[in-house]
Order: structure tokens, then sequence, then C-alpha cells
């Protein structure tokens, strides 16, 4: 192992999400150097350039592909160009790391595929972090060791914070997100088939709009609910959502044929609970970046450990492809309001 090399990665995104990957791969990331970052916006560039002292920074991100200090693409830019940024630093030899949708099409999940495959020895690795959240990974290790049994049946729920929703209407009549099943369940559905192992053959997906109706004009949905059946009778219960009064509501139950187990039935923040003239409060995490802090580091860690390694990490594009297909099942259920076989 030459775990006294460092590998130099380049960021594209220095949004919600990228602003945080770059603070974390400036700082605490063993055996990384953040040496390259970019956005469109030169402002963005500029300030973590600066707050983050990497020593390149480009607004073109073929630019930044050019500069032969770098071993590895970090991409947190918006989904839309997902697919032809791996593509294009695949094919410029680099290792890359992605932020979830592989792409938001299906033939573009097809196309990253088909780059990843053809590009065997570079790291390829797609950001399902919940699988590198501590509970999370704690559970899956539970159930191998047969905590629960068998687990036939999943049941989550991922509702965004409603504080968040003036923000998601303002993007959302402008970009296309995939919608709420591909956009915001992605996640459930890649761990339901983690935690099941199986996959999925049917689905019937439902969904409305009632505090932003102006949702339904997008074709989208406010809340919606997915009934999942997966190979060999088993089930899963997906309910997504943008419009949480509490917080960010990320739940999930894991019933087995000997027990059960659940994540996250309470988003607590953290461990206090407050006492006071409104009784007993225990306050819940407002948002993916409070919830997921420690997950998007060790996703950042296992990539890099991956690249010293040379091998590559648990979480596949296969992951991204069959998640996505699953998805785009949802999305088609929901559209047409019948149910449909997932062809995977
Ligand atoms: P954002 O809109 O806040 O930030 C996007 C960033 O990309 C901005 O810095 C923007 O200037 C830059 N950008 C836009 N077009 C570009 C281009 N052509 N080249 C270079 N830079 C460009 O987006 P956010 O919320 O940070 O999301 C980014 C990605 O991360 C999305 O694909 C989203 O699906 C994913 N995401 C994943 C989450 C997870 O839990 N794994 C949570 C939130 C977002």
């Amino acid at each position: 192992m030459k775990q006294d090399k460092q590998i130099s990665v380049g960021l594209v995104g220095l949004g919600r999400l990228g602003r945080q990957h770059a603070d974390n791969l400036a700082h605490r990331i063993p055996n990384c150097k953040l040496m390259a970052v970019c956005s469109v916006k030169p402002e963005e560039v500029e300030e973590a350039q600066q707050e983050l002292k990497v020593p390149y920074g480009y607004t073109n991100y073929e630019d930044m592909l050019r500069n032969p200090e770098l071993d590895a693409i970090f991409i947190a830019s918006p989904s839309a160009y997902h697919c032809e940024q791996i593509e294009q630093a695949l094919e410029a030899g680099f290792h890359v790391f992605s932020e979830k949708p592989l792409g938001l099409y299906m033939e573009e999940a097809l196309r990253v595929q088909k780059a990843v495959r053809k590009h065997p020895n570079q790291v390829f690795m797609l950001g399902f972090m919940r699988r590198y959240d501590r509970s999370y990974a704690y559970a899956k290790k539970q159930i191998e060791a047969g905590a629960i049994g068998e687990p036939v049946l999943i049941r989550c729920y991922g509702i965004d914070p409603a504080q968040a929703m003036p923000g998601f209407m303002q993007f959302a009549k402008s970009n296309y997100s995939g919608g709420l099943f591909l956009d915001m369940a992605i996640h459930d559905l890649d761990l339901a088939r983690w935690y099941l192992g199986v996959e999925a053959e049917r689905v019937w997906a439902i969904g409305g709009s009632h505090r932003y109706t102006e949702l339904a004009e997008l074709n989208d949905a406010e809340t919606g609910a997915a009934l999942v059946q997966f190979a060999g009778n088993k089930m899963g219960i997906f309910v997504a959502g943008r419009n949480c009064a509490h917080g960010y509501h990320i739940e999930t139950e894991i019933i087995g044929t000997q027990g059960s187990l659940r994540i996250g039935t309470v988003p607590e923040k953290n461990q206090v609970m407050i006492l006071d003239d409104r009784g007993v409060v225990r306050e819940c995490a407002n948002g993916f970046l409070e919830r997921f802090e420690q997950a998007y580091m060790d996703e950042a860690i296992e990539f890099v450990q991956a690249i010293l390694e040379g091998r590559q990490p648990e979480v596949t594009v296969e992951d991204g492809v069959l998640s996505t297909v699953l998805g785009y099942a949802c999305k088609e259920s929901f559209e047409s309001g019948q149910l449909v076989n997932v062809q995977m």
C-alpha cells in the first residue's frame, strides 16, 4: 500500500454540497490534497481558493482536466452535467467520484456505465453516502450477522425540510431535477437493494401536492409513496417528500424474520433534550449537510483509500444504474397511475 502518497483532487461544483466536499477534501481526508476547484461562478472559485488555500482555480471544467498535477476528479456540479463530466474525466485518465445521480435520464446512466467499464483501472465511485453513515453501516453489519434473521421488508422515509421548499420551487421552475422519486428517493432505493440483497420486480407509486400545489404543474409531487415488490416476495415501502415541518426526516426500518431494526426513528439533531414550557423538546436535524456530515467525510476517505489501494469501492456504477432503473419505474408509475414492471 502506497500510504505515503498524496492523491491530488480537482473538485467541480462549489454549491451547497460541493463547498462542504471542498472543506472535507482540503482538511479532513487523509492522503488527500485539494489541488484545484472549478465552478462557473468565479466568486465561488476565488472564495474557496483563498479560504482553503487551493493552488488552482477554474471557471471552465475542461481547463481543469488539462492540469497534469491532478490524480482524481470529484464531481458536485448540478445533476444535468454529471454524465458528460464523468465521461470526460475518465477519458482524460482520472479516477472519478460523482455525486448522485449518474445522469438525469436512463440513457445517461447507461452511458456512464459504459464509460466506467471502458476504464476498469480507474476508480469510479458514486456518492451514495448513506452507506457510509455510521448508523446505516452498523445496521448492515447487524443484518449480515443475522441479528434480525432474513430481512424481508424495508420501510423508508426521506423527507426534506419545508423551510427548503421556497428555494426548491425557484430551482425547479427552471431546472429539471428528475422528480421526487429519482432525485429524493434514490438513496432509499439504493439502501433497499443493499439491505434486502435482491432487485425490484414491480412498483406502484402515487403522489400529490397539497401545500405547494405549483409542484403538480411541474408534473412532480410534494409527497409521494411507492410500494415495491422485490424478488423473493420481499417488500419495500417508500415515502418521499419535500414538506417536512419538523426538519429533515430520514428514517428507515428493516423487518426481518426474527426481529427488526430502525434507523433515525426520531431524526434528532443531537442527544440534547430541552424541557421547558413547550414540554420535552428534541430538536431535529435541519438538512442533509447536518445529518450526513460524517458520511460525506467517510465516503471521500473511502474514495481516496480505493485509489491508494488500487481497488474499486463497494458502491459501483451498477448500483447507480439499478437504482436509477427502479427510480424511473417509480416515476413512470406515478405519472401513468399504473403498476409498472421493473425491467432490470
Ligand atoms: P448547487 O446548485 O448548490 O451547486 C452547483 C455548483 O455547480 C455551483 O457551484 C455552480 O456554480 C456549479 N456549476 C454549475 N454548472 C457548472 C458547470 N457547467 N461547470 C462547473 N460548475 C458548475 O447544487 P447542490 O445542491 O450542491 O447539488 C450538487 C449535486 O449534488 C446535485 O447533482 C445533487 O443531486 C447532488 N446532491 C447530493 C446530495 C447527497 O445527499 N448525496 C445532497 C444534495 C445534493
